[in-house]
């Protein structure tokens, strides 16, 4: 904790009055999510859920029809195997024929199918099927909602972080869920690199440092080779601090196969041999104990981190067996004995793709929750020595590390300066046919491949292709080789048809343009995603004095968010911005051609030919059958609401009624067959709650009470009024009193006044007037209060207390009016009499009283307000 306040006092709100300027980040593992909040005014710290834990588990289930989250969630798939739905990240953009579904069934007792888009959604017992995007769309709008429970207001912006070995396809699935969950992406950040922003906030290189940041998850191993150093004094630009940054990502290393879920699915596999053996039954036939030894396993192995040996047991695991066994670490070990030399190899990999040897390393810091694992932690210290460093927290390194930069990006926040330059994963080429030689070829056109963004460029390149073409094209993003063997994704991303060259070539010749080209853009964005953008017709003019050569450089249009990108040619949604159709580089059509360049935006049409992301209205169809869900759950909630008040409050009746001594204000107040009516009316519903309480709909519910509570109102009021009568009478009396003492003094002065010749404060008939109206009260107040007197308790009283209160109000106002007159000058005439009337009309407007004159006037009350004490 003492880290975060140290951070907390480096992050200060820019701008406090901007309207939503939090910054959500989570951190989405295939275990547990973490997720923190960065808002002005807010400690920045992670994001408690509602059990005030610190990690919510990465499930999502439902018992019946309650949907559930986290340990609720992940708990039931011993009883409810097909509602429970964890460790999904690994079916993130997925194809169904992959290998990673096949791994997936091996863990999950989830019924995994195919949808539309060839990838997977998981169906429910009840039949509903839900895609991946949609289930972590869920889970995020979860954390959106804690988020927005924390900060008091509407949460919008959110970084998420990803392994760095995340295709495109993937990437595109962490977005779309984004956007279902209501969200907008301010940024995906490559989860070695927010532990890296997280480790170097609080510290600073007097030289530049080469670390690993050693990342063992629930779903891989990775490692990252990140260079820290301060930016020098003289380069740095005026912008940045003076202890500003640079991070740098020099390489990674990664293996998909081998985190702790692989783990757990190995410590299984020991416990299912052992039963089947031991039972001579197949107890992998039987989902439920599937997913019980699943749990276990997990429990397991966190003893065994700690401890030689672990008991495992499960009551009634299957086939009502119970299912009782020793595991030892020694076991555990031998079944994970091959993985042995492969937990470090990522480590070896970084290295070499940054190009540089353990010795150049200061440390290799660990992170993620697999790293605790006894037997990694061996292979560690084997491979590394004591480069160990486990100075930043395993767990929220990187969920507060995304939250920084989240809070960097949005520019809301002044953080400790920190560039962040990360690189892509994998090498990324272009495929385009040759140019045409000739008109009588007609052979098959060659294609051409070029290696654009090598593995290990920088996030933000920029590479810019020339076509020397006459007509329309296609060129192709994909991946040089297949990218994670072990899910068999597909190598292309996508393909680009660019449509209007001949026309816009002809315009630009015809405007006098020399050897017009094509050119277009591939770009790696700082979160990872590849796109074409900026296509243009670029001419150049050549005159006298400027004899441009072309050098391929372009200076393309803004960049803009990866997001659309994502969303090809399709737009964003409620952002109608066609992204590929290049933001007009530079709008100079109309601009004199004398040795200037011009370019034409080219269209553009996106296509998915391998994995696609969701399309816009598949993301509003997603989007609304969440919508439908909340609503559903809060109609739900708002049903339980009235059924747990009207039940709440049947009993307390059914309290006053049996409270059997006679003076309880209940009894006082009302009469037997008004009790009676109540009692039978009470029955009448409790009856009916048991009969049809559960299926009553809110309505209803609300009804039932509201009839039980009109019976009950006389005997509230007559109580409210009993209490209220003194108070009432007490204030009556007191105007009573100051308006005889004001006219007692009055008249005093008059005639005081009189004598003396003074001017008159007030006339007769002022003092008469007032002296009526207060006459007209007392006598009111005296027959009603008699009458008031002799009702009894279990009577409705015959004046309310609100008219006593506006009775003696009438009363006070004229008084006060009389009170806030001034004293007219003396005049010259001493008969000065005849003006004091005009001068009465004078200030009158009824202002707040004076405070001397003011009784303590008691605040109205609710009518329920004395409720609680009948
Ligand atoms: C070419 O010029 C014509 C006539 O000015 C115009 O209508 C058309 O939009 C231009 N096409 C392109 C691609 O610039
Ligand atoms: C036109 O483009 C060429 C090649 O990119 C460049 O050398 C030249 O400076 C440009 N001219 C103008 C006026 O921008
Ligand atoms: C009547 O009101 C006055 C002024 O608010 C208060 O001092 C006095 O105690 C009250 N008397 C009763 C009986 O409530
Ligand atoms: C009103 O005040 C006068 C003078 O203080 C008192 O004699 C009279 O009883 C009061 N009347 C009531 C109804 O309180
Ligand atoms: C009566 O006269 C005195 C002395 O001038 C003054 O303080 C008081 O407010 C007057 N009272 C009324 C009711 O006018």
């Amino acid at each position: 904790m003492r880290l975060i306040c140290f951070i907390l006092a480096s992050v200060l709100a820019l701008y406090t009055n901007h309207a939503y300027a939090s910054v959500l980040a989570i951190d989405y593992g295939a275990d547990w999510i973490k997720a923190s909040l960065m808002k002005p005014g807010v400690p920045f710290d992670v994001l408690l859920n509602k059990d005030s834990k610190r990690k919510i588990q990465s499930s999502i289930g439902w018992k019946q029809a309650d949907r559930l989250f986290g340990t609720d969630a992940a708990s039931i798939a011993g009883r409810f195997p097909l509602d429970s739905f964890s460790s999904i990240k690994f079916l993130q953009a997925v194809p169904y024929d992959s290998d990673a579904v096949s791994f997936y069934k091996s863990i999950s007792s989830a019924e995994v199918v195919e949808n539309e888009r060839g990838t997977v959604s998981l169906r429910r017992s009840d039949g509903t099927e839900w895609s991946v995007e949609e289930l972590i769309a869920m889970k995020f709008a979860y954390v959106k909602q804690l988020a927005e429970d924390a900060a008091g207001e509407p949460v919008h912006d959110v970084i998420v972080t990803v392994p760095p070995y995340y295709t495109q396809f993937e990437r595109d699935a962490v977005v779309d869920a984004i956007e279902i969950a209501g969200l907008r992406t301010l940024a995906l950040i490559n989860d070695g690199t927010a532990v890296a922003v997280n480790y170097a906030m609080t510290r600073t290189f007097s030289q530049p440092e080469y670390h690993v940041i050693y990342d063992a998850g629930a779903s891989a191993i990775r490692a990252s080779v990140v260079g820290f150093a301060s930016v020098a004094g003289d380069t740095k630009p005026k912008s940045l601090t003076k202890d500003a940054l640079q991070i740098t990502v020099a390489g990674v290393g990664y293996d998909r196969t081998i985190g702790g879920t692989e783990l757990d699915r190995r410590l299984r596999e020991i416990m299912i041999e052992d039963f089947n053996r031991k039972h001579k039954r197949d107890i992998r036939k039987d989902k439920r104990g599937m997913a019980k030894l699943w749990k276990e396993a997990g429990r397991v192995k966190a003893i065994l981190s700690a401890n030689a040996d672990a008991m495992a047991t499960v009551e009634s695991v299957a086939f009502d067996i119970d299912y009782r066994s020793k595991i030892t670490r020694a076991d555990f070990e031998v079944a994970c004995a091959d993985l042995k030399g492969e937990f470090t190899r990522p480590i070896f990999d970084a290295l070499a793709n940054a190009g540089i040897t353990l010795n150049d390393v200061t440390s290799v810091i660990l992170s993620g929750g697999a790293s605790r694992t006894p037997m990694i932690q061996a292979a560690l210290k084997a491979a590394v020595g004591d480069k160990i460093a486990m100075n930043v927290n395993a767990d929220e390194a990187a969920v507060l590390g995304a939250a920084l930069h989240g809070a960097s990006l949005s520019r809301q926040f002044k953080t400790k300066d920190i560039k962040v330059t990360d690189i892509g994963a994998y090498d990324i080429q272009v495929s385009y046919p040759a140019e045409a030689k000739s008109s009588n070829s007609n052979a098959k056109p060659r294609t051409i491949n070029t290696l654009v963004l090598p593995s290990g460029s920088k996030t933000g390149s920029r590479k810019t292709l020339t076509f020397k073409r006459s007509d329309d094209f296609s060129v192709k993003l994909a991946y040089k080789a297949q990218p994670a063997p072990c899910v068999y994704f597909p190598a292309e991303i996508l393909q680009v048809d660019i449509v209007g060259v001949a026309e816009a070539i002809k315009n630009i010749t015809e405007a006098g343009a020399i050897d017009p080209v094509v050119k277009a853009t591939v770009m790696l964005s700082e979160s990872g995603f590849s796109s074409v953008r900026d296509v243009v017709v670029f001419g150049e003019f050549k005159d006298d004095t400027l004899t441009g050569r072309l050098k391929g450089f372009f200076g393309g249009g803004s960049s803009s968010s990866e997001e659309q990108i994502t969303e090809g040619a399709e737009g964003v949604v409620g952002e109608e911005q066609a992204a590929f159709s290049a933001p007009v580089a530079s709008p100079s059509t109309a601009a004199s051609t004398k040795g200037k360049n011009e370019t034409i935006a080219l269209d553009v049409q996106v296509k998915f030919s391998s994995i696609q992301p969701m399309s816009v209205p598949d993301k509003r169809k997603a989007r609304s059958r969440l919508a439908a869900v909340d609503s559903e759950e809060a109609a739900k909630q708002r049903r339980e609401e009235a059924h747990n008040t009207l039940e709440g409050y049947m009993y307390k009746l059914r309290d006053l009624l049996d409270e059997l001594r006679p003076d309880t204000p209940f009894v006082k107040c009302s009469q037997e067959p008004e009790r009676k009516r109540i009692a039978e009316k009470l029955k009448e519903t409790f009856t009916w709650l048991s009969e049809h309480g559960e299926d009553a709909d809110t309505k209803a519910l609300v009804d039932k009470r509201t009839a039980l509570e009109a019976l009950e109102y006389p005997i509230v009021h007559r109580y409210k009024e009993i209490e209220e009568f003194p108070r009432a009478l007490n204030n009556s009396q007191m105007w009573n009193w100051s308006a005889r003492m004001f006219i007692t003094e009055a008249r005093k002065n008059l005639t005081m006044e009189a004598q003396g010749g003074l001017p008159a404060k007030y006339t007769e008939e002022e003092v008469v007037a007032l002296e009526q109206t207060l006459i007209e009260h007392e006598t009111w107040l005296n027959e009603w209060v008699e009458k008031q007197k002799r009702v009894k308790m279990n009577e409705d009283p015959v004046i309310l207390s609100g008219e006593m209160r506006a009775r003696a109000k009438t009363l006070e106002n004229q008084l006060q009016k009389l009170m806030r007159k001034k004293t007219p000058k003396a005049k010259k005439s001493t008969s000065a009499s005849s003006t004091a009337s005009s001068a009465s009309e004078q200030a009158t407007t009824v202002e707040s009283a004076s405070s001397s004159a003011s009784p303590a006037p008691q605040a109205e009350d609710g009518p329920y307000e004395h409720h609680d004490e009948l």
